[in-house]
């Protein structure tokens, strides 16, 4: 077992945190405590989580203070407050109103991390509509597979983006707005709209918002949250975040994730913390310009960006000014022990790893600022949260035995559905837990401990990909019969995807075939969802029913023993 602690020295806290004893608060803690405390309430128990994330605090102090910094790939600089937010945030909900939008319509928003993203997240919230985020690097055909699930009713983009819509918007019937919000006209419709609005008053289970997250089998599912989810953000943005009204924070995460929902919108801002937002790409200079810049103190990011951070040395961190930083976090995959170790040298703060998934709708399982940080480990539960290592039956496993990750049914940000999918959703749950499709164990102290994925996800760049998306994509090529794809583990980015393919006869297996197949699928499914390593192969392991089985394709790519093969076909 490894026993590898990283002890906090006298003097590490610069503020005291908001957690500062976890085992008493995680053993009296009560939701219903925290709903009363912690959260905004119009009459008859109704509630809006945009209410509560920006509109609550124009009655207090923070009603001039920054919501949001915001920056652009060019430098170009913005910033809003509490109450520049809520206005422009009222007026896009009006807007849409005035388009016909309704309760429970879905307003789907593809655009980069600028400004109107987050005001249209927050208008949609308030009229009681379902928001829905999607990547900027979507092509058409994840685009069309979520808006034709969903049955969006309203786009939100802009001119570039709207033309990989263009090209599936007859099969959209559904579909009767695309707002372009770089056209002069969506500006004069946005001024033209009253600053007042009537929030709805939603009950706490109705639905605000919807993430499609991809599994092993089928297309990506829409993962539905309610507005009571805001409460579990709200909670861990404050006990795992620790965001306190002096600090600036930065989440470097996509709204198109559920970390940028959770944690740069919801939870974050119903903190009442000053965010920035960078809507460029990743380049480590950049990146300590920034931090060094707005004077960041709380930094949530991603391993494999704390990875690249760690590539380009400790020289480049040095030429900076980050004496602001006090507490970094990152989710999204496994943190390295030697990432932790880097932190700890190049910012002299360890990374704090926080677990959590698309469906647990806020951070699970964490490192606290006022523990010691066991080096390796994801931490222990969220207050409110039970977490536990189960069987196939849903029998609790003792200590130190290996076992399916699992969380007690009830926690308010648990995924409230699967969208028109009822019989899926149910699939998630074995007695009273929800199970979480990873693998762990629990040692004698209470952390936990992430071993992998008990199913075939890919997890590359902290990015979750369904094999089966990328085997479609793949098979749609003409030179194609039929694709099985892994995730391929890669020092840099946790897991590359890798595709074994197999030809139609006649057609060479050349390596500008390779070439042509990455980018057929980086132009036809997403930018990042591509196959970086191709190999041809006679033919694809399956089992006797047909299924594609990539647990012995990954086997033969790492070396490994291939396992039980008696349901395989041949091979
Ligand atoms: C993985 C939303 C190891 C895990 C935040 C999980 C992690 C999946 C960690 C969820 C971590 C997330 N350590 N693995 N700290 N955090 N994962 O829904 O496999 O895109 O089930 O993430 O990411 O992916 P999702």
């Amino acid at each position: 077992m490894n026993e590898d602690f990283f002890h906090k020295p006298k003097g590490y806290f610069k503020q005291t945190p908001n957690l500062p004893d976890y085992e008493t608060t995680y053993k009296n803690f009560s939701w219903e405590k925290a709903k009363e405390d912690e959260l905004t309430w119009f009459e008859d128990g109704k509630i809006n989580a945009a209410y509560n994330a920006i509109d609550r605090h124009l009655t207090t102090f923070r009603k001039n203070k920054i919501a949001l910094y915001w920056e652009g790939d060019n430098n170009e600089t913005e910033k809003y407050t509490f109450e520049e937010v809520s206005y422009l945030s009222n007026q896009y909900g009006n807007y849409f109103k005035s388009l016909g939008v309704d309760r429970s319509d879905r307003v789907f928003i593809f655009l980069p991390r600028i400004p109107p993203l987050y005001f249209s997240f927050l208008g949609i919230l308030k009229i009681g509509a379902i928001a829905g985020t999607l990547f900027s690097a979507f092509q058409e055909q994840a685009l069309f597979d979520r808006l034709e699930n969903s049955s969006a009713k309203v786009l939100i983009t802009n001119t570039e983006l709207s033309q990989r819509v263009e090209k599936i918007r007859h099969k959209l019937p559904h579909l009767k707005h695309i707002i372009i919000v770089d056209e002069p006209e969506f500006s004069q419709n946005i001024t033209k709209q009253s600053k007042d609005i009537h929030i709805a008053r939603m009950d706490p289970d109705d639905y605000a918002f919807m993430l499609y997250t991809s599994g092993t089998t089928g297309k990506p599912k829409g993962v539905v949250h309610r507005h009571l989810a805001i409460l579990s953000e709200h909670m861990t943005a404050k006990y795992v975040l620790d965001l306190h009204d002096e600090d600036t924070y930065w989440c470097t995460a996509d709204p198109g994730w559920v970390t940028g929902i959770a944690y740069e919108i919801l939870g974050s801002w119903s903190n009442g913390v000053t965010s920035l937002v960078f809507s460029g790409r990743f380049a480590a200079e950049k990146w300590y310009q920034l931090l060094q810049k707005y004077k960041i103190s709380v930094w949530y990011t991603a391993p494999t960006a704390v990875r690249m951070l760690m590539a380009q040395g400790e020289t480049l961190v040095k030429k900076h000014d980050l004496s602001s930083l006090r507490h970094l976090l990152s989710v999204g995959e496994p943190l390295n022990p030697e990432a932790i170790r880097w932190g700890l040298k190049a910012f002299g703060l360890p990374f704090h790893d926080t677990w959590w998934q698309t469906e647990t709708g806020a951070i699970s399982i964490a490192n606290y600022p006022c523990m010691d940080v066991k080096i390796g480990s994801m931490g222990k539960p969220t207050p409110g949260v039970e977490a536990a290592i189960i069987d196939e039956e849903g029998n609790e496993l003792p200590v130190g035995k290996e076992g399916n990750l699992a969380l007690r049914k009830g926690w308010p940000s648990m995924m409230k559905t699967i969208w028109h999918r009822h019989v899926k959703y149910d699939s998630y749950f074995v007695k009273e837990w929800y199970i979480s499709g990873d693998r762990a164990w629990k040692d004698k102290d209470g952390y936990f401990w992430f071993v992998g994925r008990a199913d075939d996800v890919i997890k590359t760049s902290g990015e979750r990909v369904g094999p089966f998306e990328v085997e479609s994509a793949l098979v749609e090529h003409p030179s194609v019969v039929e694709a099985g794809v892994i995730g391929k583990p890669d020092q840099l980015r946790g897991e590359i995807i890798k595709a074994f393919v197999v030809l139609k006869s006649g057609v060479k297996p050349t390596d500008e075939l390779k070439e042509e197949l990455s980018l057929f699928v980086k132009k036809h499914l997403a930018g990042h969802a591509y196959p970086r390593e191709i190999e041809f192969i006679d033919k694809l392991p399956k089992t006797r029913s047909g299924k594609i089985m990539r647990r012995i394709l990954k086997a033969k790519e790492l070396g490994l023993p291939i396992g039980d093969t008696s349901t395989l076909e041949e091979f």
